[in-house]
Parts: C-alpha cells; structure tokens; sequence
C-alpha cells in the first residue's frame, strides 16, 4: 500500500517539475508551422514543373524549331544552367536581405522565364527564356528547404524539408498529366505551333500562386537574429514555440551565432566546417550520378529501349510518377521517426540491387516482360525514401547559422551541376556504351553512396540546429 501512495507522490512531483519547466504546458505550434512552410514548399511545385514540362514539350519544339540531336539535348538542359547559377547566387542574396525577400524576386523570376518561355518564334529566344526561368528554380531550389529548416521546431524539422520534396514530385506528377490534357485541344498541327507554348506557360499558375502566398509568410526568425534583429524575431519564435520557449530559443540561437564570427567564404574551409561542406557536396553530388534524371527526363526513351510502344511508355512514365509520389509520402513520415541515416543505408542499398538488375536485364536480352518496368519503379521508390528527400534535409540542417545560406548554395549548386552532366551524358552514352553499361555505372555510384552514408554521414534526428552546430564543432 505505501508503495503504491509513494509512486502517486512521485507522480505528481514529476507533473510539477514538467509544468514548471514549461516542457507540457508548451506545444509548437504545428498548423502555424505547417502552413507556412507549404508555402516555402510551393517552391518545390515549380521546381518539379520545371522539371517535367519539358518531357512534353520536346517533340514538339524540335519540329516547330527544326532541332538537331545536339539542339534537343540543349533545349532539355538549358534550364540547368539557369539553376546553377541562381543557386550560386542564393546564399550570398539570402545571407544579404533575407530569406524572405529573395524567395519573393526567386518567384518573379519564374514568372517572367516561364510567360517568355511561351513566346518566342526563335530557338535562341527560347533557351533565353528557360534559363530565366531556371535561375528562379536555382534560388528557390535552396532557399525553400533552407527557409523550412529555419523556422521548424528540431522534431518535425526533417518532415517540414522533406515537404519540398513531396512538392518537388507532385509538380511533377501533375505537369505529366496537363501536358496531356493540353494535347487534347487540337490536332498534330497546332501541337506544334500552340501546345508546347500552353505547357510553359501554365507555370504561371503555380508560380503566381507562389509569389502571392509568399507575401504572408514572415521572415526567417534565425535570420533576423543573426542579423542582430532579435526583437523582430521574438514574435514569431513565440507564435512557433509559446512564450517560454520562444525566449530560449532566441537565447540558444544567439549563443551559437556569439561563438562563431564573420560568415565569410574562409570560415567554410576551416576545420569541422569543412567536414559538413563534403558531406553536403558529396552527398548532393551523390543523388544526381545515381540517376535519377535519366529516369525523369528520359522515361519514355528508356522504355523503348526495351521495344515498347509511345503509348505504352507513357504510362508507365505516369506510373513513375505516381511511386515517386508515394514513396515520397512514407519518406516525409519516417524521416523523423527512423532517421536520416538509416534512410539513406536501405535505399541506397536498394538503388544498388536494382540498378544491377536493369543492367543484367538488357545485357541478357530480358526486357520483353515487365522486369525492368518493375526494378525501375523499385528503383524510383527506392530514391524516393532515401536520397530524394534526405539530401534536402541535410543539406538545410548540418551547416552553421553564419555560413548556411552560402553552404546550401554550395551544395544545392553541386546537385545542378550534377543534374547537367549526367542529363547530357545519358544520351550518347546509352548509345555508344548500351543500356547495360550505364545502368552498371549509376549502380556503381549507388554503392559509393552506400559506403559514403555508413562511414561519413552523421545522424541528426531530433537535434536542434544548434545542436548540430556544436557537434561539427567538437570534430
Ligand atoms: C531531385 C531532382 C529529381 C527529383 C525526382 C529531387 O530531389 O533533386 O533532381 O528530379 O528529386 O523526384
């Protein structure tokens, strides 16, 4: 009996100290969180719009503007170059005048490439127009994953990034099925005059969308008390976080940010800095070589390769879509509940088994049946819980308050750069070298990815930024 009235009081002694503490009494603010960082997340929509768009437009510019192989290698990949420069430019931009208003001018941007992307009557009027564009997708492509890492609380901080990943695949779902639709409005004809110009241009939807929303959202409170602008952060951190923990939070970050001065260039390269550098370098780099974009850009040329019909291969591009879509859902659920880490070690593994599989299906003639449709919607499944979401996340959580913007820049520009190489090379390589041999190679990358994740990537679940900071620190 006495043991029994003990607990109780041990009970209650607990309930006191939590109360007093303000661990029960205070929740984040999950609606306000989430709601916002959608917002921060439609970037992603028009980065996957971005992406897709072009899978439909192709034929079509290639007869309107008589496009050579080399011309229509350009037309898919101009973009790239747009991206790879406006996400160089994203940090230094953003660490400037904050994340907020340069998301603002990313979405403008966007806007005016995507409407100009519709208009030309010249080829070089064109590629002009996409590569605008594609400096908007560059910033935003940094900024969106950045910005959601900076106004999470540290639970939730990998499920509220990896919804610019859900937005990255739902843009490119749904570009995949209006590129159909606006097939459907006229006959062969005007799909070469008109259709491909309706495709760009309903990026304007997302787009505008975007930059009107943004205009809700406040600024970045880690921002603003990096820039030595706490008062103006206090009001949000207590909107997330209740008053108690808005004041430590404040309190936390301005520690970190006391300890570590300037935020130059060279602070990059100093020691345990320049460990989360490669990391988020390496890791970014990673995610493209392992061929992803072959798949996503080239779907419905890989499923010919196995002697299939147009038709056909565009359903099961659709298909692609659709596990991508998913197990992009399962990724945005589990990344806070098993990790970062252990994410990445089982797709990559998986990535790994497939890749091989594809190739050993075309170097031994086996591609009538459904085996490589299977092992690639594996494959994409794979990438979708692992690399897809994952690089996102870390790239927008292992870096400094001082340095972030100019590191995420560095990585997410790694990650373009990248892209463009392999979207180039897949082509002429899949020609002169085969199916079989490319498959091997990207498979190879995703072993490298396998040993790189289990020796060199740490786990940062349920670690608050600042958290993270001071491990890199001790390194
Ligand atoms: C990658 C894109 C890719 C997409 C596919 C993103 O994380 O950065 O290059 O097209 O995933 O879902």
């Amino acid at each position: 009996m006495s043991l029994v009235i003990k607990k109780e009081n041990e009970k209650k002694i607990e309930k006191q100290a939590e109360r007093q503490s303000g661990e029960t009494a205070q929740k984040p603010n999950m609606v306000f969180v989430t709601l916002v960082s959608i917002v921060a997340a439609l970037g992603g929509v028009l980065f996957g719009f971005d992406t897709a768009v072009i899978s439909g437009a192709l034929g079509f510019l290639g007869e309107r503007f008589q496009l050579n192989q080399v011309q229509l290698g350009w037309a898919v990949s101009c973009f790239l170059i747009g991206c790879i420069a406006g996400s160089a430019i994203s940090g230094v931009l953003s660490d400037r005048f904050g994340r907020k208003k340069v998301l603002i001018a990313a979405a403008f941007i966007f806007m005016v490439g995507t409407v100009a992307s519709a208009l030309p009557d010249t080829f070089t009027g064109y590629y002009i127009a996409r590569m605008i564009g594609g400096l908007g997708i560059g910033i935003t492509s940094a900024l969106s994953p950045l910005y959601n890492a900076e106004i999470a609380p540290a639970k939730y901080r990998g499920r509220l990034v990896a919804l610019n990943q859900l937005a990255i695949v739902t843009g490119i779902f749904l570009v995949y099925f209006v590129n159909l639709w606006i097939t459907s409005f006229g006959d062969d004809a005007w799909d070469v005059s008109s259709a491909w110009r309706w495709m760009f241009g309903v990026g304007a939807v997302p787009g505008l969308l975007f930059l009107v929303l943004l205009f809700f959202v406040p600024e970045s409170p880690r921002w603003l008390i990096k820039k030595g602008r706490p008062a103006e952060a206090l009001p949000i951190l207590i909107k997330i976080h209740g008053e108690q923990l808005a004041r430590e939070e404040v309190l936390a970050i301005k520690e970190v940010s006391k300890q570590e001065s300037g935020g130059s260039f060279r602070q990059l390269f100093m020691p345990g800095m320049r460990t989360a550098l490669m990391v988020g370098v390496v890791l970014a780099a990673l995610q493209q070589v392992t061929g992803i974009n072959a798949v996503m850009y080239y779907a419905p040329v890989i499923f010919k390769e196995t002697g299939m019909g147009a038709n056909a291969s565009l359903i099961q591009t659709i298909m692609v879509g659709f596990v991508n879509l998913v197990f992009t859902l399962l990724s945005l659920w589990l990344v806070d509940k098993v990790g970062r880490k252990v994410l990445l070690l089982i797709g990559s593994i998986s990535m790994t088994v497939c890749l091989t599989v594809i190739g050993l299906a075309f170097q031994t003639g086996q591609t009538s049946g459904p085996i490589v449709l299977i092992f690639i919607l594996l494959y994409v499944a794979s990438f979708a819980i692992s690399l897809g979401a994952v690089l996102w996340v870390i790239l927008s959580e292992i870096f400094p308050a001082p340095i972030r913007g100019k590191a995420v820049a560095i990585g997410t520009m790694t990650h373009w750069v990248a892209d463009y190489a392999v979207s180039q090379s897949f082509p002429p390589l899949l020609s002169t070298a085969g199916p079989a041999v490319t498959f091997w190679i990207f498979g190879f990358m995703a072993l490298v990815t396998v040993i790189f994740t289990w020796r060199a990537i740490p786990e940062t679940k349920g670690k608050s930024l600042e958290e993270i900071e001071t491990m890199w620190a001790k390194k």
